[in-house]
């Protein structure tokens, strides 16, 4: 598994405990994020990790801002990409068996550091649930599918 990673000045704590958790696994990974505590716009980091993934470069993302939810904003407008907001266990849980989310979003300003790095464990060991629920990813996909056409539509009129 390649995983992509990023952050802003809130997140930068969060982010390298969440790399030496990589590290310490094998799993491959790059910082796309700050490493100081100088503020930087979210969307600017989010960004560039989203297209990655979105491009198939990173099979997850994990992005860590304040709260998770300007991230999130930013990464669901990306192709292929679904991205989480996770709070606790079983949201991080859900999210892989049934959402089959590739980018968790996470909020250090949230979350204890404790509980942060246990959804990241779940999040990143939790396969996909398939069956009923691989049907409704689906339809997110074909909902995708269809605004891209019709934006694509509009932009050559
Ligand atoms: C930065 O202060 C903060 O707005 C950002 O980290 C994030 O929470 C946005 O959603």
């Amino acid at each position: 598994m390649r995983v992509a990673i990023g952050n802003d000045h809130a997140g930068c704590g969060l982010k390298s405990a969440i790399a030496g958790y990589l590290e310490k696994k094998g799993i491959a990974y790059r910082n796309f994020g700050t490493d100081s505590g100088e503020p930087v716009d979210y969307p600017d980091i989010a960004a560039p990790v989203a297209e990655a993934v979105s491009k198939g470069r990173y099979d997850r993302g994990i992005l860590i801002c304040g709260t998770g939810i300007g991230m999130s904003m930013v990464v669901n407008k990306f192709p292929g990409i679904r991205g989480a907001v996770c709070h606790n266990i079983f949201t991080a849980k859900v999210s892989r068996s049934h959402n089959d989310a590739n980018m968790l979003l996470l909020g250090a300003r949230v979350l204890t550091r404790k509980k942060a790095m246990g959804i990241v464990k779940v999040w990143l060991g939790t396969e996909a649930e398939g069956g009923r629920h691989a049907r409704r990813v689906r339809k997110i996909t074909e909902i995708e599918r269809r605004l891209c056409k019709s934006q694509r539509v509009i932009e050559s009129k």
